[in-house]
């Protein structure tokens, strides 16, 4: 769903009614009105060509076949999406690789390339409202983005295969899509590997099989429940897997894990823990929002951080200890079934994991809240810009944003007390359930539930640039 796109049909309803009052001449294509293109970007402040306008995806159906030795990918990425405007063309966001041709609704589509950004355009023109099936078939070796903080991600190379990890924009590596949070999705991803090797993926397993002369493995992986783009992740390689199943109130979740057989014993005892923790996070955040969980465990140096990859987060084996397996968790509430509207938005995400820690620490290690409050709050680099505000992609992952947005929520809870607070944390999770939301549409929530002004906080604490005098 793009929420962005909504604004636009407003515009739309306008033409028709321009239209329907013989304004204005009619167009070309089945008798419909003359499209226009599509937005190449959707003007997100960190990244404005990120995403594309003009239509909402729903579904990705991916065909992956990924080769080691050569480091070849080939693709297919079949979209289904729904037109928000009369539409002459379209854009979807793809970096690097060789496309070998496209189709709109089965018939071929001419395909134009400048940069990150590629050009469908359909033989006929898509009207506003319309349900609509491109598919892109694409071949080449998928690129590794060094984002503006010098980490890597799109597509990692690792000694027995790869991983593919996007935030904020590397799904576009591996394949073309509307790459930006507010456009979600369900997907299927189709991964077929050497004999051997697994490919590792968000959601259910749905099958897993061997080709016919035995040299290749087809594994699909279904995620039903819309998924942000940056979220997406694949793993290809050796795997030792286990499953269970999270009893999370009422609901029955299976949980697989995956672990790099380098660290699949060191990592076994956290990974068994994941539902202990997931019914923790389930009675403060409120039901599990997914149909699946799970970990993926990579060697150190595979990815060079952890990520909340939906339904089943990623980590090189230095990063899964006990802290950050709880952030990666409390992210699928916060983020990934809440996503941010816009990337300036992400302490939405990083604040509410952080303060997930916090949490867990004062109920389970005896530190209270208060005492990490505190130390973040005497942290300078806590203070080099407010959470709502980054200022550029650099920011976007840095201690303000983790620090002061947790702190942000430590300052509501001291106002309104503990009861309304953690009506706060799950009732916001509940209220967006796999949609996106912005800033502002948290503190006008926070407010609505606390039913009073909470203005001093927000002024302070998450817009601020001064460091206030004492906690
Ligand atoms: N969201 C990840 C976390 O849980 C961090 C992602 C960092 N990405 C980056 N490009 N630096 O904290
Ligand atoms: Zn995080």
């Amino acid at each position: 769903m793009n929420t962005r796109s909504r604004v636009r049909a407003g515009a739309v309803a306008v033409v028709f009614a321009l239209l329907a009052a013989g304004c204005t001449g009619g167009g070309a294509g089945g008798g419909g009105v003359q499209g226009t293109p599509g937005a190449a970007g959707l003007r997100d402040p960190m990244f404005p060509k990120l995403g594309n306008g003009g239509y909402d995806v729903s579904h990705y159906a991916l065909t992956l076949s990924y080769d080691p030795a050569s480091g070849r990918l080939d693709g297919r990425a079949e979209i289904t999406a729904r037109a928000t405007q009369d539409l002459s063309a379209f854009n979807l966001d793809l970096d690097g690789l060789t496309v070998r041709g496209a189709t709109v609704d089965g018939a071929p589509a001419a395909v134009n390339r400048a940069g990150n950004e590629l050009t469908l355009r359909p033989r006929d023109d898509i009207d506003a409202g319309k349900r609509f099936v491109a598919t892109v078939t694409y071949t080449g070796v998928p690129k590794t983005i060094t984002d503006s903080d010098g980490s890597e991600e799109g597509w990692l190379k690792t000694a027995d295969g790869a991983v593919a990890v996007g935030e904020p924009t590397g799904s576009m590596a591996w394949f073309p899509g509307n790459h930006h949070p507010s456009d979600k999705a369900s997907y299927d991803i189709t991964v077929t590997v050497p004999a051997g090797l697994q490919a590792v993926s968000n959601g259910v397993l749905s099958s897993e099989r061997k080709s016919a002369d035995g040299r290749t493995t087809t594994s699909v992986w279904h995620a039903a429940e819309p998924m942000a783009s940056y979220l997406a992740t694949l793993a290809i390689g050796h795997f030792d897997t286990s499953t269970t199943t999270a009893t999370l109130g009422r609901a029955k979740v299976p949980v697989l894990t995956a672990a790099d057989p380098s660290v699949a014993a060191k990592s076994a005892a956290l990974r068994a823990k994941i539902p202990e923790i997931l019914d923790w996070e389930q009675q403060n955040f409120g039901p599990y929002p997914f149909a699946a969980a799970g970990a993926i465990v990579e060697r150190d140096g595979d990815l060079g951080y952890a990520l909340e990859t939906q339904g089943r987060p990623i980590f090189p084996a230095s990063s899964f200890e006990e802290g950050t397996l709880v952030h990666e968790l409390a992210h699928q509430w916060y983020g990934d079934s809440v996503t941010p509207a816009s990337w300036k938005d992400i302490w939405l995400n990083e604040g509410f994991a952080t303060y997930g820690e916090w949490l867990y620490e004062e109920d389970f290690q005896h530190t209270p809240a208060q005492k990490n409050f505190e130390k973040a709050f005497a942290n300078d680099d806590a203070w080099a810009f407010p959470p709502a505000a980054p200022t550029s992609s650099e920011d976007l992952f840095s201690a303000p944003v983790y620090q002061r947005g947790a702190m942000v929520l430590h300052k509501i809870r001291q106002k309104v007390g503990d009861d309304v607070f953690y009506e706060i944390l799950s009732g916001w999770p509940a209220k967006h359930r796999y949609g996106t939301a912005t800033t502002e549409d948290f503190t006008k929530y926070a407010e609505s539930v606390a039913g009073e002004d909470l203005s001093d906080v927000w002024k302070v604490w998450l817009y601020g640039d001064e460091k206030p005098d004492k906690p």
